[in-house]
């Protein structure tokens, strides 16, 4: 198993290009199962799960060829609609193949993606949206089968709780069902955005993306086109976070500065400053870090509740007492242990982690719990005194391609080993 071993302390200065948004490639890779002809897919990113996402489409009979950070699909020959249980299991959020399946063939099959590192995951959003939109599920030990006997059709749906995965999978099925889908409570995070706008590009008419409400009006078919992935604004609060809790200075390239609103008035209150152009942000640490009195997590355009384990890291460094409360996951302060043994000074009761800040972490052998529980002890190993080695890195695997080659760019003591 790979590990990372780092050196802390080293000031980060430079620029760090910020890669391809996994949660827009993940839902826009299953959007390509709909359209005839080719889609081309740049600025993805080089991730474990894109490379699963790309063995789901293949299994389902596309061509799928990535060459350096763009993916090229051939969907003209899907006609397998079940997903491999090994690939269900690789990647929990396979669930978003089941509209894109349910659009283009009328039937799915696969494994329930059950609970994760997070928390339970449950899919009862996505299924009953399906149900109103003429899907027959069955289920019989853990295996889901769906099936469209009389076709699949808009519906009016209105979500119990503004879903990521359910949206992105109402959108994916409701592009080519019959007649009109409006959709109220949706998720408005960016990357609804950019699956949206990708669909819309391949012939889909969707109205509302990144608003409450989205309307679609069914078409007959759609056909493949290039698209350009959004920046991973997850990934920037991470190296946001890593130059805040190393005191350092870098320049973010790339980056889509009009998505991080939630993100970036935390780093403000912490006493960072920053200057954005329109893809560009410059960075500096704030001397000393401020604590951040009541950070909760809530849906887009708030706090987003993936950035929380990393601002988490940098608050463990900061003047003063802040508390965080978790409110989208049941589970997700699984990196504090970890934060815990390299000196950290947290408490936890039910969704809410009290950080008191102390003046430096150590290093210590710690490992990866999840994907950003991983990254929130990456970051805090690039500050913390001495030797940190992490372990169970194929979790950071999934979402950051390449951190440590970045890091070591701009002179953090890391290397994989
Ligand atoms: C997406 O997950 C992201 N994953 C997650 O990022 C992110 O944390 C999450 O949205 C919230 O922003 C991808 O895009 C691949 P949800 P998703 O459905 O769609 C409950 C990362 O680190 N819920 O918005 O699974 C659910 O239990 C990952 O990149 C139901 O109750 O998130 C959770 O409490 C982690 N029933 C809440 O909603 C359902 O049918 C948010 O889930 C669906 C969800």
């Amino acid at each position: 198993m790979q590990k990372f071993v780092m050196q802390g302390g080293k000031k980060l200065e430079g620029d760090i290009p910020v890669q391809g948004a996994k949660n827009s490639a993940l839902p826009i890779l299953s959007a390509a199962l709909l359209c005839e002809g080719e889609s081309i897919l740049e600025n993805c990113p080089k991730l474990s799960d894109v490379y699963t996402a790309c063995r789901i489409l293949t299994s389902a009979g596309c061509q799928c060829n990535m060459q350096g950070h763009t993916v090229s699909i051939r969907a003209d020959s899907v006609s397998h609609s079940e997903i491999p249980e090994t690939l269900m299991q690789e990647m929990r959020s396979s669930i978003i193949f089941m509209g894109a399946m349910l659009g283009r063939l009328g039937t799915c099959t696969m494994g329930y993606p059950g609970g994760c590192e997070l928390g339970s995951r449950p899919i009862d959003l996505h299924l009953q949206a399906f149900r109103r939109m003429g899907v027959k599920i069955h289920e019989h030990h853990g295996i889901l089968s769906c099936t469209t006997p009389n076709g699949l059709h808009g519906a009016k749906i209105h979500l119990q709780f503004p879903s990521v995965g359910a949206t992105e999978n109402i959108l994916l099925a409701s592009v080519m069902a019959k007649g009109e889908t409006i959709l109220t409570n949706a998720a408005r995070e960016p990357e609804i955005i950019d699956l949206a706008n990708y669909l819309n590009r391949c012939g889909a008419k969707i109205r509302g993306a990144g608003c409450s409400t989205i309307y679609v009006q069914g078409v007959q078919k759609l056909k493949g086109c290039t698209y350009r992935i959004m920046p991973d604004r997850i990934v920037t609060a991470t190296w946001l976070s890593a130059v805040a809790m190393t005191g350092g200075n870098v320049r973010l390239i790339g980056t889509d500065t009009t998505s991080l609103e939630g993100i970036l008035d935390v780093f403000e209150e912490m006493n960072c400053r920053f200057s954005r152009s329109e893809n560009t942000l410059c960075f500096s640490a704030g001397k000393p870090l401020h604590a951040v009195r009541y950070l909760k997590t809530m849906p887009y355009p708030s706090f987003p509740t993936d950035a929380q384990p990393v601002v988490m890291s940098a608050l463990c460094v900061a003047d003063g007492t802040s508390l965080i409360e978790e409110t989208i996951f049941e589970n997700r302060f699984r990196h504090v242990e970890g934060l815990c043994r390299m000196g950290a000074d947290i408490q936890i009761t039910g969704r809410a982690a009290v950080v008191h800040g102390v003046h430096r972490l150590h290093g210590a052998q710690v490992s990866a719990t999840d994907l950003r529980g991983g990254a929130a002890l990456l970051v805090a190993g690039l500050s913390a005194e001495g030797e940190t080695i992490l372990t169970e890195i194929s979790h950071i695997d999934r979402g950051y391609d390449s951190p440590e080659v970045l890091l070591r760019n701009v002179g953090a003591g890391i290397v994989r080993i």
